[in-house]
């Protein structure tokens, strides 16, 4: 056997750069390293950290469950249970081109769909990269930029050469907006707060939809907002069109959420609107927020602490801040800077890399826990590509598995989360399908898994009727298809009547 062994390969971060590392095991040490045993006492005190027990989860779940009763009863609630005005499931049969466009946590998409009936479309997309400054810059710039590239996307793909606009038509425009907005109709959304580190000025408190119609007025586009929805929503009603088994739709990227179809005689806070009891309504529960502010809920460590406090929202999103792919690596981060400063990690080397905020992707999470060599060759190309950092096995180990902890814990929370939803509408015995999606969702190895395994000691045997799959792609399918279902409600002459 060899004393070093090479590996290569590459990945793309979400910050969408595309890495490849060329790497090699030491031959031999000439720093000092922690020991394998100093490494695993580490461990076990971590472990005991960031493990949720089933008992602990069902507590979680029952408060959870509490809250989004809350939510649905009265008005300004911390996890606010957004009415979002999309009634009831589509039916299949939605037909027509539609826009749509997709403000994420990272990137600005703009999609032409061609609904085509009985569950199938087509779909074109081009992808647009948002500069941190466009997020913290102001608000109608970030809009004003959102029209830019809708006009260029229109130019390209429904202009004279492309023929799909007859002169004077208007194309009906899905806006899939995933942040927490009050709405008070389908094409309407106060902003309740920004989060996914967004910060655009004279924002919060103000129509979003008024703030982009304003934009599209300036580029005289063909195109009408026909809907203002939350990714959630979007990913609700797309996987429904395809899979009518689903009941739940989940977020797990930057951000994380869930939607749902509720009764609309249980959401008590919009009686006062005469509408339909009997009718159903999709539900934007912005659970991120679940136990903001008073944190008495969920098991934060301190690491969890500083992450919220030095977040530009302290206090809030208490729920997303230990789940969502924006914050996972900096958890792990933070723990690696502890144990620099303890004296136990890196001795006598330069670890100013590692200490810049933010500076660990959590795809490097996922890249460590699925890094099949038995030297972690993955982890040394981590280490020593990105930090400039020399590692033994031993530390590579503990790596991988506080990356596992880490990435256990949010996939458990995430399922307490499901479990709530479960509990509140009754779903366990005749089971349901829940559509998720998101970079976590996808890309994390095991988390799904582990979601389904969380599932399962929450309920016993019977979390095994809760099944999670890949969504459809709610911000272009599910955003078009609502424009599909408000249009037909428009014509039907149902609108004015909420
Ligand atoms: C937002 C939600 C969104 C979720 C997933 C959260 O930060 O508040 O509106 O659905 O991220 O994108």
């Amino acid at each position: 056997m060899p004393a070093s062994r090479r590996g290569s390969g590459s990945f793309t971060l979400t910050t969408g750069q595309t890495i490849a590392i060329h790497t090699r095991t030491q031959d031999e040490e000439d720093l000092p390293h922690a020991t394998k045993k100093t490494m695993a006492d580490h461990l076990r005190k971590y472990e005991s950290l960031f493990t949720l027990t089933p008992q602990r989860m069902r507590m979680i779940v029952e408060a959870f469950t509490e809250t989004l009763e809350l939510g649905l009863n009265k008005p300004n609630q911390i996890v606010p249970m957004i009415p979002t005005y999309v009634f009831g499931w589509p039916t299949g049969q939605e037909k027509g081109d539609f826009l749509a466009l997709d403000l994420g946590g990272t990137n600005l998409r703009v999609c032409l769909v061609t609904l085509q009936g009985e569950g199938k479309f087509e779909i074109s997309q081009t992808k647009y990269r948002l500069t941190e400054e466009q997020k913290q810059d102001d608000g109608q710039k970030l809009f004003d930029f959102c029209a830019e590239c809708l006009n260029t996307f229109v130019e390209t793909n429904t202009g004279e050469g492309a023929g799909q606009l007859k002169p004077g038509q208007s194309l009906p425009l899905g806006f899939t907006f995933s942040y927490p907005c009050s709405q008070e109709r389908i094409d309407h959304g106060e902003l309740i707060r920004w989060t996914k580190g967004f910060g655009a000025g004279n924002t919060e408190g103000r129509d979003v939809a008024e703030m982009f119609k304003k934009s599209l007025e300036k580029y005289q586009l063909p195109i009408k907002l026909t809907a203002l929805i939350n990714d959630t929503t979007g990913t609700l009603i797309a996987s429904h069109y395809v899979n009518p088994k689903t009941k739940i739709a989940v977020i797990f990227g930057t951000g994380c959420n869930a939607a749902y179809m509720e009764h609309v005689k249980n959401i008590t806070k919009i009686e006062h609107l005469g509408i339909d009891p009997g009718a159903e309504m999709a539900i934007n529960c912005e659970w991120g927020a679940f136990d903001s502010f008073e944190h008495e809920h969920l098991p934060r460590t301190k690491y969890d602490t500083v992450v919220d406090d030095t977040s530009n929202k302290p206090g809030e999103q208490a729920f997303e801040k230990l789940i969502s792919g924006r914050y996972l690596g900096e958890i792990l981060r933070l723990v690696l800077c502890e144990l620099i400063d303890e004296g136990v990690l890196f001795l006598g080397q330069n670890t100013y890399k590692l200490e810049k905020p933010y500076c660990f992707d959590t795809a490097f999470l996922s890249l460590m826990e699925s890094d099949p060599t038995d030297e972690l060759l993955m982890v040394i190309g981590i280490f020593t590509h990105f930090f400039a950092l020399e590692t033994t096995l031993a530390e590579r180990q503990f790596f991988r598995a506080l990356a596992k902890l880490i990435g256990r814990r949010a996939a458990r929370l995430s399922a307490c989360g499901i479990a709530a939803i479960v509990s509140k509408m009754n779903y366990l015995d005749e089971g349901c399908s829940v559509g998720a999606d998101g970079s976590l969702y996808n890309k994390y190895p095991g988390f799904a898994d582990r979601v389904h395994e969380g599932l399962q000691d929450i309920f016993g045997d019977k979390g095994r009727n809760i099944v999670t799959y890949h969504a459809e792609d709610g911000s272009g399918v599910g955003s078009a298809i609502i424009a599909a279902m408000t249009k037909h409600r428009k014509d039907a002459g149902l609108y004015l009547n909420v």
